[in-house]
């Protein structure tokens, strides 16, 4: 059995650029949402002459969908805030014809108004409604997979002590604020998916990598936390939580 200190540099060592959850193999797991994200945005993009994928990530999700669905937009175009991701995404993309635009998550989109037949995004950190209406053109679709408020909270809770839930990331706020920059809302979809982590490693690791679980985490700064959270996972066998997700597909009117 790996000691407390050995899982915590471990779980402190895993580089965390990209989006690439394998590392998690046989440590966490996170159920899936029904709706499967990437095989309903490789089938919108087979509709799809021009793509944008919003906040990429590494491009793996995208790269994923359109090889498993055949799609081939003729433009597509990516946008990525952090450049190792944007990195990424490049070597990603490059095969699909792909370019990565590197734009700051809250920046205005660097493209022409109505350029767009179908704008993507799964788990942006911001939405900037409007300037998605803006490229859309008209008749042109918005699908987005989006974490809901109150995500992962029990994890929150158990490393900082009961925390207030904010209904900025409610699907509700999403619905208004897309009906406010002219988009029709076509599908709303929600769902609490449970996550149950297996080791402190992957705890640690996991927030370090999704980073608005525990705002401002650092391994030295939660050593003590992370020791209950070993000790309930030896005791209960595992830490479970649940993340919230909804799928939001908009439409701009013709
Ligand atoms: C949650 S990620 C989702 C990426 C991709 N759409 C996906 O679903 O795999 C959304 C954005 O968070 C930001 N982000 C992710 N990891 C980051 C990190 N370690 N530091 C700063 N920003 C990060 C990036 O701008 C990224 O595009």
């Amino acid at each position: 059995m790996a000691t407390f200190d050995e899982l915590i540099a471990e779980g402190d060592a895993v580089p965390v650029a990209g989006w690439d959850f394998s590392w998690f193999a046989g440590r966490a797991t996170e159920e899936r949402p029904a709706w499967g994200y990437a095989r309903l945005m490789g089938e919108r993009a087979t509709r799809a002459r021009v793509m944008l994928d919003i906040q990429t990530g590494g491009g793996e999700v995208l790269a994923a969908a359109l090889r498993a669905s055949g799609a081939r937009p003729e433009v597509l175009a990516a946008t990525e805030s952090w450049p190792p991701n944007a990195e990424l995404a490049r070597r990603n993309l490059a095969a699909l014809g792909g370019t990565v635009a590197e734009v700051a998550d809250d920046d205005d989109l660097p493209f022409e108004s109505g350029a767009f037949d179908l704008v993507a995004s799964r788990h942006p950190t911001e939405v900037g409604w409007r300037e998605i209406a803006r490229v859309l053109r008209p008749g042109g679709s918005y699908l987005s997979q989006q974490v809901g408020a109150g995500s992962n909270r029990e994890l929150t809770d158990f490393m900082m002590g009961t925390q207030p839930v904010t209904v900025a990331r409610s699907p509700q706020v999403a619905v208004a604020a897309a009906e406010a920059a002219g988009l029709a809302v076509a599908d709303l979809r929600e769902q609490a998916l449970q996550v149950e982590f297996f080791d402190v490693a992957a705890v640690a690791y996991f927030l370090r990598k999704v980073l608005w679980t525990v705002p401002g985490f650092t391994v030295a700064a939660y050593t003590e936390p992370l020791r209950r959270m070993h000790a309930h996972i030896a005791a209960a066998g595992s830490f479970t939580c649940h993340s919230q997700r909804f799928l939001i597909e908009a439409r701009k009117p013709a």
